[in-house]
């Protein structure tokens, strides 16, 4: 299975956001489309079905990673490296020289997705999170 990354459209706003609300902190489709408005957004897709979803925005030349989300039946497949390989391309493209974002303090898979695609950490928010209570870990990478 070889996913298709391309920018996500419209028309995609309301399968990201049912693939968002099985996560916590989950994005609205209201959010999402915002986001799509004035950000920086794509999608995994395979067989006409979207299994995933990368938001981001754009100031100057900072970014940052809002969300990165991936089907649970099409995890560790590789999609989410695969879509974040393709975002930091893109806003690399679009005059980007510094990402940052937060991620859970308990969530080690994502941690360990972004340790592996070259981001350090670079501060905690003691607290920053509820429903769970967590720690938000600031990450960053350099383009
Ligand atoms: C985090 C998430 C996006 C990872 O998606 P994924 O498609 O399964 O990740 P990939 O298969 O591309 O993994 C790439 C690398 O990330 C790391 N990784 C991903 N999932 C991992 C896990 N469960 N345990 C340890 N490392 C993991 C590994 O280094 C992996 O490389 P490897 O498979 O060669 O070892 C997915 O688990 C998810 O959607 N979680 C819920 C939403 C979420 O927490 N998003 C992040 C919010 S900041």
């Amino acid at each position: 299975m070889s996913p298709l990354i391309r920018p996500m459209a419209p028309g995609d706003a309301a399968q990201a956001a049912a693939l968002e609300a099985r996560v916590p902190d989950s994005w609205s489709e209201e959010s999402i489309r915002e986001t799509l408005a004035e950000g920086h957004c794509c999608v995994a897709e395979a067989d006409g079905r979207l299994m995933g979803l990368c938001l981001c925005g754009l100031v100057l030349d900072e970014a940052s990673i809002y969300a990165v989300t991936v089907a649970e039946d099409m995890r560790r497949r590789g999609v989410a490296r695969a879509m974040l390989q393709w975002m930091l391309a893109h806003l690399a493209d679009q005059g980007a020289k510094t990402v940052f974002l937060e991620v859970r303090a308990q969530n080690e898979p994502a941690r360990a997705l972004y340790r592996a695609l070259g981001f350090t950490q670079v501060g905690l928010r003691r607290g920053f999170y509820r429903d769970p209570a967590d720690d938000a870990v600031l990450m960053k990478k350099e383009l």
